[in-house]
């Protein structure tokens, strides 16, 4: 066996993606990834938690190469994690599969296993392998309805899965901190963002339990677990900070100008600000950047008779990410006519902020339009200032 322990008679046996940089054909990937799994071998069974890619699928099995499993755990779903799980259910014919009772039709669906090979384990089941306990607790939501977390008793170490990951391909088992934190948060944004409310309930649900490891399926091991679970608290919460998101797009000009007007004026108020050109934005920083904002400021000229597309992209990448800023606003130039800002509002259906007057103007800024745009730095410095936000 190939695989590199963590602690006695547990080990890591996953695979490193070092060139994957796209996920889910949307999400950029600048650091790669990794698909980690986790051998548990106990006196009397030998359990594995989670799969790789089948991409990686290779990988895994030279690191499991003279191993006999009993117990195959799939936490998720999704084919990062569960997708060579056929090939494993041939290599060891006698394991059984344990999952959740809502990941039970997700594997069969995505993956055709045999239902009477899968196994439903109840939030809270014990699993004896010899010498070492798992508990497996239902933390749904993290980031499909099915996800389970396993607790190695002995050791104290969490598998939570996806929760806590990071795309972060690194040859070192254990996080440095210094390095992982945007991989970390950018993660957050990415996948976690829209269940902001079951990740507060399952951290609550979580916080008893003793902990000297989390090992999620994707990144490094936490060995500081209070770390990412404050960072997880903090990007969780409802609160935001006292800042402004301004993404924008213009073509000749005349929206730059007031996005810096804009810009310029919540500075001078003192409300953070961050800008992103769309045109050579990663939506991975962007989103990073909506897990902190209390507003965003969408700025986007018209193209023929609607919004800019990449303006158009932008607004429904916050209405899928549904962040926790609370008030959303239009700002731009539009050539002759159109429905920019009608179009832009109704793209929040999910995501529900409420929308300060917008700014929209025909042609190049003049100077009563640059006084409308104070007057809106001043309702959002209000607004911010009323919810008691700080930076
Ligand atoms: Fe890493 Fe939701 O799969």
């Amino acid at each position: 066996m190939k695989g590199r322990e963590i602690r006695p008679n547990v080990y890591s046996v996953g695979a490193v993606d070092w060139d994957r940089r796209l996920f889910d054909s949307l999400i950029p990937l600048p650091e790669g990834t990794s698909y980690n799994a986790y051998l548990i071998r106990g006196s009397e069974r030998t359990a594995l938690i989670d799969a790789v890619d089948p991409a990686k699928w290779e990988i895994l099995q030279a690191n499991l190469e003279g191993v006999e499993v009993d117990a195959l755990i799939a936490s998720h779903g999704e084919q990062d994690h569960s997708g060579s799980l056929p090939m494993l259910a041939e290599k060891y014919p006698r394991a059984e599969l344990l999952c959740s009772e809502k990941a039970k039709p997700i594997l069969i669906d995505h993956l055709h296993l045999d239902p009477l090979r899968i196994r439903v384990v109840a939030d809270g089941e014990r699993l004896e392998l010899g010498g070492k306990t798992l508990r497996f607790l239902y933390t749904p939501w993290v980031h499909w309805p099915e996800t389970m977390s396993t607790y190695l008793e002995e050791e104290r170490i969490l598998f939570p899965c996806d929760f806590f990951g990071s795309h972060f391909a690194a040859s070192a088992l254990y996080a440095d901190l210094n390095l992982v934190y945007e991989p970390a948060k950018r993660y957050f944004a990415e996948i976690m963002m829209p269940h902001r409310p079951q990740i507060l309930k399952n951290l609550e649900k979580l916080a008893p339990l003793p902990l000297d490891l989390i090992a999620p399926s994707h990144g490094p091991i936490w060995r500081q677990p209070s770390f990412i679970v404050e960072r997880y608290l903090e990007w969780a919460s409802p609160i935001p900070k006292n800042s402004v998101l301004i993404p924008y797009v213009s073509m000749h000009g005349s929206t730059q100008r007031m996005v810096d007007a804009l810009g310029d004026d919540l500075v001078r108020r003192g409300v953070g600000v961050e800008f992103f050109n769309l045109p050579v934005t990663d939506p991975g920083k962007l989103a990073m950047a909506l897990v902190d904002a209390a507003t965003v400021a969408l700025g986007s000229c018209t193209v023929l008779a609607g919004p800019h597309p990449l303006a158009a992209y932008a607004a429904f990448l916050a209405n899928m990410l549904r962040p926790k800023a609370r008030w959303a606003t239009v700002i731009g130039s539009y050539g002759w006519a159109g429905k920019t800002v009608e179009t832009l509002a109704a793209a929040f259906t999910m995501w529900k902020p409420e929308i300060l007057p917008p700014v929209y103007i025909k042609g190049l800024p003049r100077e009563e339009d640059y006084v409308l745009l104070k007057q809106l730095a001043a309702t959002i410095a209000k607004k911010h200032e009323e919810a008691g936000l700080v930076s």
